[in-house]
């Protein structure tokens, strides 16, 4: 069981900021604004999945369980909170969050579903974050040029996103550990997030009025496929997730647990409530 609590960050995101606010590199500006449209949905649908699995274990187990979900529940209502400030700013800017309209859409009608599905897909997406995490930290010049409050934004989630990261798939263990169907889930999973990140990145890019510039499309070139790009240097870590001993923890990097070391003045720590 991983002890998770909960952080309330200590920066201001009510003051505006510019939309190329990723050091002024539209590219990043877009896709980082995309995945962050995307993130209140998203965690929300993570916090009820994972509820409703705790629900289906029996009593002893539930209680083993119990602690970690909740510090799970907290740290996402958390993120949820704070990109929701973010992507305020964001449309104040003039871009149009439409990933958002279409991930409630989608849950919405995956309701009914059994909820193993639902852990499922949590822990899959929570394999793509937690492996963002890893790379971002590797990675801390894609960063550059961003106000101080901001870096400390998203560094700070994606520590989270590391510490928590085996939270849904151990539950999805404990409560179904079928191997075909999270398999079956994470592809799906994979297509969804891949084409809802990609429309909602040009999105970005065309209110930006920065779609048709040589210069946005080098910027998303080496980001996402040079060597160790946050795509092409990812391939192996998407597919391990096939694999039937996988675990998240077999490959965790210490970074997020050292910079929430070294950053302890950002934060406060409030509990594993989230409230
Ligand atoms: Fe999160
Ligand atoms: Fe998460």
């Amino acid at each position: 069981m991983t002890e998770l609590v909960v952080r309330r960050l200590l920066i201001d995101l009510e003051a505006p900021f510019v939309r190329r606010w990723c050091g002024g590199d539209a590219f990043r500006s877009a896709l980082f604004g995309a995945l962050s449209m995307s993130f209140p949905v998203g965690e929300q649908y993570f916090i009820d999945s994972v509820r409703a699995g705790l629900k289906r274990l029996p009593e002893p187990q539930r209680e083993a369980f119990a602690a970690e979900v909740q510090g799970f529940v907290g740290q996402e209502a958390t993120h949820r909170r704070l990109h929701a400030l973010f992507n305020a700013q964001l449309e104040r800017l003039g871009l149009r969050n439409t990933v958002e309209v279409r991930a409630r859409r989608r849950v919405e009608r995956d309701a009914h579903l059994d909820a193993r599905i639902h852990v499922a897909a949590t822990a899959a997406t929570e394999h793509f974050t937690a492996v963002f995490a890893d790379w971002m930290f590797a990675h801390p010049e894609v960063l550059d040029g961003c106000e101080p409050r901001l870096a400390t934004l998203w560094q700070w989630h994606a520590a989270e996103e590391s510490e928590h990261r085996a939270t849904a798939f151990d539950l999805y263990q404990a409560i179904s550990g079928d191997h075909r169907w999270r398999i079956r889930v994470y592809r799906y999973i994979s297509v969804i997030f891949l084409a809802d990140l990609l429309r909602q990145t040009l999105r970005n890019l065309w209110h930006d009025r920065a779609i048709f510039s040589w210069r946005t499309w080098r910027s998303g070139w080496l980001l996402l496929f040079a060597r160790d790009g946050m795509l092409r240097g990812n391939v192996g870590r998407w597919r391990e997730y096939f694999a039937p001993d996988f675990h998240p923890l077999h490959r965790a990097s210490p970074q997020g647990r050292d910079w929430l070391r070294a950053h302890a003045h950002a934060f406060r720590v409030v509990g594993a409530s989230g409230d």
